[in-house]
């Protein structure tokens, strides 16, 4: 890189190629006003897609009355926000944050805290192989993979891997240590590999036997994007702790961390808190995107949409060799490749198909949850276009 295209960010987002000026549902625009699929959303991120209307209207209108006061005052939306989430969940109680580790962090100290609080003696948190939950110490420690702590240590102590749905070696492990279950009910960065229900029930089940508070991180899956607002309703089970981000402010950088009264029992006064969380410009789009993500129709939409997708990707599958399986839940799609899945989503991207890689040679497609039928067949004929390279 010459001195005048030297970069003075941090380089750990590694080389990038493509630059957007503007985005407008599931499309993004480059410099030349070039036109992008978008099935990446971020990094599904934006679940009603770019620049959603009521989104820029309720951040517009925000913008021009309050940004910040902190947490040392009254927030009328944060409370608004909070009761919303609640009643759209299982939860009683919520904390707002600024991303998906953060959540991830918060819902650490819950499960510790809730057992220190009860004298339990246990402060180990059981987590699974593939799992991703983020780039702080907790995260990194939780999810135990050194393609992301190499060089960081030490770890934080108290976390257990197991086999992911893998009954018989979770059984195993589980010990009068155990304080908590953390998992994604389907994992993003893993591979976009979704637990299996039966899987998910048994954990529900032997946390309620023992007293080990189930965490589920659904920051990638949750809101909406498995076609109901939370995963986890698709397993009839409930947390007691969860964490979700990205989709919840489609864009704008908002996490959250929900709990039972019961599970944050230690969370009292000054034992957590964040400068930020739940400030008003957050809270005001939060509002607006559960406000329409929750709705039985938009739920029921992006459900149909996705069996679609999932029934094109499928008949591709089956035509060409180089797919190895095609997987995943809702519209949170993976394809595992025989060839280098880096390259199968690059020669995507040169069709101007946006999608990102994950682990176990997949690449992901998430696109808005707005998605219509129109751009999930301009998808497919971009996908197929690539996929006759590989056969010819
Ligand atoms: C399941 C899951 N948990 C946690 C995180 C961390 O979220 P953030 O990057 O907002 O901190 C991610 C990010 O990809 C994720 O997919």
């Amino acid at each position: 890189m010459n001195k005048k295209n030297k970069s003075f960010v941090m380089p750990t987002y590694g080389t990038k190629k493509l630059k957007f000026l503007k985005g407008k549902g599931c499309y993004l625009y480059n410099n030349n006003n070039e036109k992008y699929l978008d099935f990446a959303s971020g990094i599904a991120v934006n679940s009603l897609g770019h620049c959603h209307p009521k989104l820029v209207s309720a951040l517009y209108k925000q913008s021009k009355q309050l940004w910040h006061v902190s947490n040392l005052y009254i927030i009328e939306k944060q409370e608004q926000f909070a009761k919303l989430l609640c009643k759209s969940s299982f939860a009683d109680k919520v904390f707002f944050t600024n991303s998906g580790t953060e959540s991830i962090e918060c819902g650490i100290k819950i499960i510790r805290g809730y057992h220190s609080y009860h004298n339990t003696g246990r402060t180990n948190i059981i987590t699974f192989d593939g799992s991703f939950h983020g780039r702080t110490f907790g995260a990194l420690s939780a999810q135990k993979n050194k393609k992301y702590s190499k060089g960081f240590g030490p770890l934080l102590s108290g976390f257990k891997k197991v086999e992911f749905n893998n009954i018989k070696k979770l059984k195993a492990v589980i010990d009068n240590k155990t304080a908590g279950i953390l998992i994604e009910p389907v994992q993003g960065e893993g591979g976009i590999r979704p637990a299996d229900l039966k899987f998910l029930q048994f954990i529900k089940k032997i946390c309620d036997e023992n007293d080990i508070l189930l965490f589920l991180d659904e920051v990638q899956c949750g809101f909406g994007r498995s076609g109901k607002l939370f995963s986890h309703e698709w397993a009839k089970i409930k947390p007691d702790i969860m964490a979700v981000a990205k989709g919840i402010g489609s864009g704008f950088p908002l996490g959250a961390c929900l709990s039972t009264s019961k599970a944050c029992v230690s969370m009292t006064k000054g034992s957590h808190g964040s400068t930020y969380g739940g400030n008003p410009l957050a809270m005001s789009v939060g509002l607006e995107v559960l406000k329409i993500v929750s709705n039985k129709n938009f739920l029921n939409r992006v459900d149909k949409a996705s069996r679609y997708f999932w029934g094109k990707l499928k008949e591709l599958e089956n035509k060409f060799d180089i797919i190895k399986e095609v997987r995943g839940a809702g519209l949170l799609l993976g394809i595992k490749t025989y060839c280098d899945n880096l390259e199968f989503s690059e020669k995507l991207k040169k069709y101007r198909l946006l999608n990102v890689p994950a682990a176990d040679n997949t690449i992901r497609l998430a696109p808005p949850l707005i998605v219509s039928y129109k751009e999930i067949d301009e998808s497919i004929a971009i996908i197929k276009k690539v996929l006759k390279q590989y056969n010819e």
